[in-house]
């Protein structure tokens, strides 16, 4: 479902933040990511629904492939991302809500795109809205939820195209104990109706609780839970 071929991610003269990173994940898997502030895990997830290319190396997704793209391939990007974020959801680590729409607009603009009827796009926002039990504030705006609520909200609006792969990074920063188990809680259930999730985070109560496997990024390598059987390269040789 998921595959990375050595990739390296490095930032214009930055020291890269991706390493020979190698690592498979298959259909309605449970996997967390994790690793210190600054170890690459969003910079990973972004690789996943394509908001950045890897500098070297490949990475699979879904049927698509994504590599550091040449000038040439620009249009067919431009065609293949949108047919790729259709197969994903993504729980944004700053939320990404807009402010001036309420919950039900939030959520609708999802399936906007897919040129879906008002009717059925009333229908899953509902269904949706139902799931994550945030039926009773469909016309508030993000600003008159609690934090708990909003990410709820956020991820509401990533199953709402019944995604293949859901991507969660942070989904229970800065929320209390109960809280956080409500939204993996959440995610669990998702993930037992064969949806494959991946989630980025920094909780250990959550990640001893519970035995999925475990991806672990320290200063851009992946140390643990990937299929790192390749020797990362000196960094130096990709620049
Ligand atoms: N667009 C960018 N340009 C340059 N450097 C970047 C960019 N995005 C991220 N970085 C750097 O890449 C490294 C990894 O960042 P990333 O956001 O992936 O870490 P993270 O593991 O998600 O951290 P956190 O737990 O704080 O969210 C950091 O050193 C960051 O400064
Ligand atoms: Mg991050």
């Amino acid at each position: 479902m998921i595959e990375f071929s050595h990739v390296y991610k490095q930032y214009d003269d930055h020291y890269p933040v991706l390493k020979d990173i190698n690592l498979f994940v298959d259909k309605a898997e449970f996997v967390f990511l994790t690793g210190a502030s600054g170890a690459g895990k969003t910079t990973l997830l972004k690789h996943i629904y394509m908001e950045e290319f890897p500098t070297t190396g490949q990475v699979f997704v879904c049927g698509h492939e994504s590599k550091n793209p040449k000038r040439s391939d620009l249009p067919f990007i431009r065609r293949t991302i949108p047919m790729l974020r259709r197969k994903l959801g993504i729980v944004f680590q700053d939320f990404r809500l807009l402010n001036d729409r309420n919950v039900f607009e939030n959520i609708a603009f999802a399936i906007r795109a897919t040129g879906a009827s008002e009717r059925i796009i009333k229908r899953k926002v509902f269904e949706v809205l139902a799931k994550t039990g945030l039926s009773h504030k469909c016309s508030h705006i993000p600003s008159q939820l609690s934090g708990g609520e909003q990410q709820r909200i956020c991820i509401a609006r990533a199953m709402v195209n019944d995604p293949l792969v859901l991507l969660a990074d942070e989904p229970t920063g800065n929320l209390d104990v109960d809280i956080s188990h409500e939204i993996f809680n959440l995610l669990k259930e998702i993930n037992s109706w064969g949806t494959t999730v991946i989630m980025a985070t920094h909780d250990q109560n959550l990640i001893e609780q519970y035995h999925y496997r475990r991806l672990v990024l320290d200063r851009g390598s992946l140390i643990k839970g990937g299929d790192s059987t390749v020797k990362p390269k000196e960094w130096k040789s990709i620049a």
